[in-house]
């Protein structure tokens, strides 16, 4: 199989990828190598790529079928494709607070390919959590608490009229009347091709646990929304104009930090379908 030169950048999780152009056609020993990469260290970063979005996309399809937001309109070219422009001026970013992509749908994203098209001179880096690392630090005890629990995710209170996300400017949102809906997915949940546990929570879509009171599920969902992105379990990058990231939704959260006022940051995010968590 083809060697990656990778390089990681924390003990827990990401590596940026050296010596490949992804504007080429990839050989098919070359996406296999990649795709291990990012199963392994969950978020790998690609640095130098003059990409369009023809190209991301076509880099993206090689890991599954392209997604379309649910809640965000893409670009007119491409529905797949959204372009997320934070002004110098905009209050909110996209992506400001820790969450794993779409969880509010039955089968949300497998990963998401994000890529850096105007780059502040300094700060919008993102950061990234391992959640089976979050898991594994977890006593027996809670672990076996947590088995068997399941928790209801919802994209209300970031899309439904008045959200979070509807109030940002850098994007244009949609389909807010559907955004209430609610799915339920295992608090806990094995990775389908590495196999291993990680619990899968995240305080911008999951408001509470399945069968339990309100306060027991409050109290139980802060402890793991706060433990699941001590510093230890994650990661951070820092972009240049031409880096792309590609993360998997089904082992980290992220947080797109907005320490930039006064400068401009765009970003072309492309995600690919996943399949429904057990
Ligand atoms: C996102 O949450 O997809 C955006 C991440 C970023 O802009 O850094």
């Amino acid at each position: 199989m083809t060697q990656l030169e990778l390089e990681p950048i924390s003990g827990v999780l990401g590596a940026v990828v050296h010596g490949i152009d992804l504007a080429q056609p990839l050989a098919d020993e070359t996406v296999q190598a990649i795709r291990s990469a990012f199963v392994c260290h969950h978020v790998l970063f690609f640095r130098d790529q003059e990409l369009d979005a023809e190209q991301q996309m076509a880099f993206g399809r090689r890991f599954g079928a392209l997604d379309e937001h649910p809640f965000v309109h893409g670009t007119d070219a491409h529905p797949e494709v959204l372009d997320i422009v934070t002004e110098p001026d905009d209050a909110l970013n996209f992506g400001g607070g820790w969450h794993t992509d779409v969880t509010f749908l039955p089968e949300p994203d497998l990963g998401s390919i994000l890529y850096g098209v105007d780059i502040p001179l300094v700060g919008g880096d993102t950061l990234f959590a391992n959640q089976h690392a979050a898991y594994d630090a977890l006593s027996d005890t809670m672990k076996s608490m947590l088995h068997g629990l399941v928790a209801v995710h919802s994209a209300g209170s970031q899309y439904q009229a008045g959200g979070t996300s509807t109030r940002s400017k850098a994007i244009r949102t949609k389909n807010a009347d559907l955004a209430a809906h609610e799915v339920e997915h295992p608090v806990v949940r094995t990775h389908p091709e590495n196999g291993r546990k990680g619990l899968y929570v995240n305080r911008a879509f999951t408001t509470r646990i399945r069968g339990l009171r309100r306060n027991e599920s409050e109290a139980i969902l802060n402890f793991l929304f706060d433990h699941a992105v001590q510093e230890r379990f994650t990661c951070r990058f820092r972009w240049a104009c031409g880096s792309l990231a590609m993360w998997d939704n089904r082992s980290v959260q992220h947080f797109a930090l907005h320490d930039y006022a006064g400068q401009r940051r765009q970003m072309r995010r492309i995600t690919i379908c996943g399949d429904r968590p057990m």
